[in-house]
């Protein structure tokens, strides 16, 4: 039997990097974790509270009530992949909002929020068979996962992506203002003092500004294949 290896996946916002984690996960029967949905649910949470808002941010009510976070993935049979449950609530929909989007960054950036969430994504992964996505995965919650991919592609082709995606969902969005949010998180998340996300020294960097699904997908079997030569 293979060895069941820890696959972590680093790389902007909106570089597909969810979609090719949870088909990568249904060939190898690995588990999917989606670590920008936890920080998009503190981010719920803390909106709900009125602890954040588009100009303001209080921090300190926001480390004090940490304890009181419960965050849960849930797998769904008919979607074929895990949702993320609030405090026992399902908010898969609402934290994929363009709302949520502009203020997941300044929760991220918060050092308390970040102890929180590695620590139970490392418990998760714990025994390998795992692929992660987020954005400090291959450099600060598995620095020693055997394979470690790096994915990136143009902003107007990534804003493209994400505006088709909110369209399709019925949202009633603009593409500048997707264009200006993508912008803005590569921004905030590659300049914060706490894990800011870079691309780990041993990281494969994917472009997939012109990549398909499957060619993405037979390139990342390859190197997990080779993983378990
Ligand atoms: O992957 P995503 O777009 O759903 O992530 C939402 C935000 O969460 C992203 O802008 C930065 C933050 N994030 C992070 O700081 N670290 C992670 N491991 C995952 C996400």
């Amino acid at each position: 039997m293979n060895k069941k290896i820890t696959i972590a996946i680093d790389g902007f916002s909106s570089t597909g990097k969810s979609t090719i984690a949870k088909l990568i996960a249904n060939k190898y029967n690995y588990i999917y974790v989606d670590t920008g949905a936890m920080y998009r649910a503190v981010t719920l949470f803390a909106k709900n509270n009125g602890f954040v808002e588009q100009d303001s941010l209080d921090r300190e009510s926001l480390i004090a009530n940490l304890p009181n976070i419960s965050l849960r993935f849930q797998f769904n049979e008919n979607l074929g992949f895990a949702e993320m449950f609030l405090n026992n609530e399902n908010v898969e929909k609402e934290i994929r909002t363009l709302e949520i989007s502009q203020l997941v960054s300044k929760i991220a950036a918060i050092s308390e929020v970040r102890k929180k969430l590695v620590a139970e994504q490392q418990e998760m992964g714990k025994n390998g068979g795992i692929v992660m996505d987020g954005r400090d995965i291959g450099t600060v919650v598995f620095p020693d996962a055997e394979l470690k991919l790096f994915m990136t592609a143009s902003s107007g082709k990534r804003a493209t992506r994400r505006y088709n995606e909110l369209i399709d969902k019925g949202d009633v969005v603009s593409y500048e203002d997707i264009l200006f949010n993508v912008q803005e998180r590569d921004r905030i998340d590659s300049t914060r003092d706490d894990s800011p996300l870079v691309k780990a020294f041993d990281a494969i960097e994917i472009d997939n500004s012109d990549l398909g699904i499957q060619e993405q997908f037979d390139k990342i079997s390859e190197l997990i294949n080779q993983k378990n030569r």
